[in-house]
């Protein structure tokens, strides 16, 4: 044997080994390439996620891959809102929702707008006159008519559709009393659209709120698109927040819901979506009014350090009957958006109660998916797996 024999011949070895090995390896991989949402759903409806501006600049860098990986469209948690982009009559702060907008485009994103016209998060200058006194209709029209023609404007053809007015119902399904509603009148919302239209005709215009699922405030809601309808607007959507319960909706009223709305030729979005496994601050409150605030204690917060197996399971079982209802409607329900992209940014962490540990989404605090998703994912294989023929093969 020659010296280059010698050693050519171990090498061969491990080279054989390392191909006899290789399609093994591969087939390994093949057989469980991590699920990605946005593909199990593709040609069901989008999926998204409400960003925030550290996901937005790429600080939170977990977030932000994440929100590229899985997601299809993104809603903007707080820069769009009135508060954040015009902080003062003659200012705009444009400088983050142009980023919003620029990571949407740059990553092949449906980019959604959150929200013109709320009586939340709105500062109170808009309200006003110079006196301090509540400002007159024609002042307060005017105000709303250069806000929305400003910001919807400025993204004119970038974003796809708006929350024009949020949460203007009562729980009762009349008008909630809000500034907008006291100085303008009923028909601020009329008028809002008109603005929105003007500044953007071809942007999905929307309506969005809570608890549309209970029968009083979706009966309110549908009196309202249909008096929106008989003056002429066009609603795209009725954005449902899905600000959802363990116990709350019942997948029937969340059905019936939609259904209600697909009547009146309006699609159906869920806007934000998250479920609290967390116990109710105030037991009979089922709403998601911003302003509700509770005091904090260890009974409100008992999975401070981890959510214990069953309650992961049940939360999964829970995004099952979730998924299996906006399937079965998918055609009405366009885009499903959760509110937050895992499981550390979400609202409901401080919200009613602050400093709460809370698992409503379906990545945990370290970004992997959780049981929930898999559950997602599921109904999504069954789902496409109902709707496609059985192949003959
Ligand atoms: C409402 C609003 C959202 C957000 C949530 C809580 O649902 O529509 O913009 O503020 O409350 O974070």
């Amino acid at each position: 044997m020659t010296r280059t024999m010698k050693w050519i011949r171990p090498l061969a070895a491990a080279a054989l080994a390392c191909a006899l090995a290789a399609p093994a390896l591969r087939a390994q991989q093949k057989q469980a390439p991590a699920p990605v949402l946005k593909q199990e759903l593709r040609g069901m409806f989008l999926i998204g996620a409400a960003i925030n501006l550290a996901q937005i600049e790429g600080r939170d860098t977990q977030g932000s891959a994440l929100v590229r990986r899985e997601f299809n469209t993104i809603s903007p948690e707080n820069v769009l809102k009135w508060e954040a982009v015009h902080p003062k009559p003659d200012s705009f702060a444009f400088a983050a929702p142009d980023r919003y907008v620029a990571f949407g485009q740059k990553n092949g994103l449906v980019v959604i707008g959150h929200t013109l016209v709320w009586h939340s998060q709105t500062p109170r200058w808009v309200f006003q006159d110079a006196a301090g006194q509540p400002a007159s209709r024609d002042t307060l029209l005017a105000r709303m008519r250069h806000h929305i023609l400003t910001v919807v404007g400025r993204y004119k053809g970038r974003i796809k559709g708006w929350d024009v007015v949020n949460e203007a119902l009562n729980e009762d399904g009349t008008l909630r009393p809000s500034p907008w509603l006291k100085i303008i009148g009923e028909d601020y919302i009329a008028q809002a659209f008109r603005f929105a239209h003007e500044a953007d005709p071809r942007a999905e215009l929307y309506y969005n709120d809570y608890s549309l699922e209970n029968a009083a405030k979706r009966a309110g809601a549908v009196a309202l698109i249909r008096k929106l309808q008989a003056v002429g607007i066009r609603v795209a959507a009725v954005g449902l927040q899905g600000h959802y319960k363990m116990g709350w909706p019942a997948p029937a009223a969340l059905d019936s819901t939609i259904a209600a709305f697909a009547a009146l030729g309006v699609k159906v979005n869920i806007t934000e979506l998250d479920v609290d496994v967390l116990p109710p601050a105030r037991p009979q409150y089922r709403g998601a009014d911003v302003s509700f605030r509770a005091d904090t204690s260890s009974a409100l917060n008992p999975y401070a350090r981890a959510l214990p197996d069953s309650v992961q399971q049940a939360l999964a079982r829970r995004y099952a009957d979730i998924f299996a209802v906006l399937l079965a409607r998918r055609g009405v329900v366009e885009r499903v958006t959760f509110w937050g992209v895992d499981d550390a940014d979400s609202w409901l962490n401080n919200w009613p109660v602050r400093g709460r540990t809370s698992y409503p989404l379906l990545f945990d605090r370290a970004g992997q998916p959780k049981a929930a998703f898999d559950a997602v994912v599921e109904a999504a294989r069954r789902a496409r797996a109902a709707r496609q023929p059985t192949s003959s093969r």
